[in-house]
């Protein structure tokens, strides 16, 4: 009988993720039921929004509950089926949490997709994957940026800031990113083609924002709220649309964030400040990856991945997306790639 490795929620976090939120388990992989299948978890993807998952604060989806294997994204191989619509071999993504074995009858938060044979898995998680079509919808549907306007990303050397900046230079504005080191911020510029990159946590924000956007700042992506969110507000243009993708700088804030006192400014200068889930966008994932696989075919669009090897070390993994560890999409690789 295979065994099966997992985390499991052990308990609700206060304050910054230390490990004690989780707890090691073995069990047997379960033969799967009438209508179920078997998937062999090849990566598991973080995300800054499990951070989330793991309380019991009011959500778009409930919460995991005490003593349940870790909800997480991932990507996997199809090992044995019981499904008509699955066989061995099948290359799936969806939700199959934090352990190497998911028996599913394909239902879950993310319902399991296939992949087709050949699918890179990798940038299946990341550029392609729920990060990406974060960026492509926040910024095309809610940004709506214009060929010339200024667009500024935070967490821009992320999952998704690295390919909301792409996309926003792909539509013809000029882009400028703010992260956390000088390294990110030399790649942001070097690889990816941001006009300018702001090291905010050794620059003084406010005056590096005026010199990278001299004519104000007509979209912001917004991945971090806090104190960054309330410095942009000050230099936004008229109509300007400020798309709230995440706040991760408040995800491990014991008290309630306070609001950005600058809200005001968007009265002043009539903007929209608008909130929105990429998994509204469901209808329309197809579209978004034929466009991003072509940008991609045509050297436009470029993925970066962080992988952490070996499922044990996936809370220490998660820990680095509120640390800046990771450049582009972070994930745990759980189990070799299908031959
Ligand atoms: N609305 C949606 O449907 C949706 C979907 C997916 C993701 N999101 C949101 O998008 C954001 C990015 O998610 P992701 O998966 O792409 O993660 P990510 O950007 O790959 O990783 C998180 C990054 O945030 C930065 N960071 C951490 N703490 C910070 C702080 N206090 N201030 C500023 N930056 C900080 C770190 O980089 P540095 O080195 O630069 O600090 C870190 O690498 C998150 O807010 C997430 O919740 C929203």
């Amino acid at each position: 009988m295979t065994t099966n490795h997992q985390w499991l929620l052990a308990a609700r976090p206060s304050g910054m993720i230390t490990g004690d939120e989780f707890k090691w388990n073995e069990a047997p992989v379960p033969e799967p039921g009438p209508g179920q299948f078997v998937v062999r978890v090849v990566y598991v993807s973080l995300d800054p929004a499990m951070r989330g998952w793991m309380t019991d604060r009011r959500s778009y989806v409930p919460p995991v509950g005490i003593g349940e294997v870790m909800r997480a994204g991932g990507v996997g191989e199809v090992v044995a089926s019981n499904h008509p619509g699955y066989a061995a071999g099948d290359l799936v993504t969806g939700t199959p949490g934090w352990q190497e074995y998911a028996v599913t009858d394909g239902s879950g938060m993310m319902p399991m997709r296939k992949l087709a044979p050949g699918t890179d898995l990798k940038t299946s998680m990341g550029v392609l994957g729920g990060t990406g079509l974060t960026a492509y919808f926040g910024v095309l549907d809610v940004g709506q940026p214009k060929p010339g306007e200024t667009v500024v990303v935070s967490g821009a050397a992320g999952a998704t800031g690295s390919v909301a900046g792409q996309i926003a230079k792909i539509q013809g504005c000029r882009v400028v990113g703010l992260a956390g080191s000088d390294e990110k911020c030399a790649w942001l510029t070097g690889e990816l083609g941001f006009d300018a990159a702001i090291n905010y946590k050794t620059a003084n924000i406010a005056r590096a924002l005026h010199e990278a956007c001299p004519k104000g700042i007509d979209v912001y992506f917004d991945n971090v709220g806090g104190e960054i969110l309330n410095t942009v507000l000050a230099q936004i243009n008229l109509r300007a649309r400020l798309v709230i993708c995440g706040g991760i700088s408040g995800y491990n804030a014991v008290e309630p964030m306070p609001g950005p006192s600058n809200y005001m400014q968007l009265v002043v200068m009539r903007a929209r400040m608008e909130g929105f889930l990429v998994s509204d966008y469901a209808s329309r994932f197809g579209e978004a990856i034929t466009a991003m696989s072509q940008w991609i075919a045509e050297g436009k669009l470029k993925s970066a991945e962080t992988v952490v090897q070996g499922l044990e070390n996936a809370p220490k993994a998660f820990r680095m997306l509120f640390e800046g560890g990771n450049t582009g999409k972070l994930l745990v690789q759980v189990g070799p790639e299908p031959r």
